[in-house]
């Protein structure tokens, strides 16, 4: 068994980063999620590698009787996660764990669902973390995996910011986001001994190899608009203004990280330093301006879900 990836994630704390995720799962798909996943309202359920367990609490505001525990190898997520469960009175419903997927605690046959979201995928020996996976859920029920794959591209619309240079800014985020998913993307994904493809697309084929019957494919698209009038003003412009500081860093982080890829493909010093200049005047602008913004910024994407039964 290939557990290299392990060193990687162990001591990783972009918590951020996963908390944001939050409004890609809403309250209107949550009956499409229990019913593909195999979950009903008193489900015992495990999500595997859950990181701060966005999807855990998620899938535990459904749950009557039902229970779910997490699990995942950084402790600095989990320790974050319990906190926020704390924070949210979840801490009945979810129990979070420090556990290393590829050799559990749990007993064979424990669970009646087991799934997660995009934690297969970044494991450098994708079978050996999916048998463990198996080996935990109860025979005749739901082993699932959700794909954010990269070969579905995102769609978004960085918003028409009313600032010195906001067509500039709209140019740069998309060239930079062009470079990153068509040629930085795989080399990072080695650097992350992940086992082949980060993207993924032979889960179907995962599943039946592991082991699975009845293996499924479901597809689902989710969509964030910043202006959408539903959400609570607050959270919309704390989600937007730490998103863009997030993204600051995290733009700054992997051009240096992976400079002479970018330089190749005609973004350079030059570029990245523009790039977040303007940033820095779009988040001047976000803070004294939300609520009356028309500019209109929102993201999108394409997910699937893979589903198999246990014999
Ligand atoms: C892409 S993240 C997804 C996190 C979370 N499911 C979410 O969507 O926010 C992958 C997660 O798998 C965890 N992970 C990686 N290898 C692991 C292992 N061997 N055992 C348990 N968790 C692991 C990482 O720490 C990370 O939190």
């Amino acid at each position: 068994m290939n557990t290299i990836s392990n060193e990687i994630w162990k001591d990783n704390r972009n918590y951020q980063g996963f908390e944001q995720r939050a409004y890609r799962f809403t309250d209107e798909m949550r009956p499409m999620f229990f019913n593909w996943l195999g979950i009903d309202k008193n489900s015992t359920v495990l999500d595997a590698g859950c990181g701060t367990g966005v999807f855990a609490r998620y899938l535990a505001n459904g749950l009557d009787k039902g229970h779910i525990t997490g699990f995942d190898i950084s402790e600095f997520f989990i320790a974050y996660g319990r906190e926020r469960l704390k924070e949210l009175n979840l801490s009945g419903k979810v129990t979070l764990e420090v556990d290393d997927g590829f050799n559990l605690r749990y007993a064979d046959d424990t669970f009646d669902a087991v799934t997660n979201y995009t934690y297969i995928g970044v494991l450098s020996d994708k079978e050996a973390g999916m048998k463990e996976l198996i080996r935990v859920c109860k025979p005749g029920r739901t082993v699932s995996c959700v794909i954010a794959t990269m070969d579905a591209p995102n769609i978004w619309w960085p918003g028409d910011y009313p600032i010195e240079g906001g067509g500039e800014l709209s140019r740069l985020l998309r060239l930079e986001s062009d470079i990153y998913h068509k040629f930085v993307w795989e080399s990072t994904a080695r650097d992350y001994k992940q086992d082949g493809e980060w993207g993924g697309l032979q889960y179907p084929k995962l599943f039946d190899v592991c082991g699975l019957s009845e293996i499924r494919m479901h597809p689902y698209a989710y969509l964030m608009d910043y202006n959408d009038s539903q959400l609570p003003l607050e959270y919309r412009k704390n989600l937007l203004i730490e998103e863009t500081e997030s993204e600051m860093g995290y733009i700054t982080w992997r051009y240096n990280d992976k400079k002479s890829i970018y330089n190749a493909h005609g973004f350079s010093d030059k570029e990245s330093e523009r790039l977040i200049e303007l940033m820095k005047l779009k988040l001047g602008y976000l803070r004294g301006h939300f609520g009356e913004d028309k500019s209109f910024e929102w993201r999108g994407g394409f997910n699937y879900i893979v589903t198999g039964k246990k014999l």
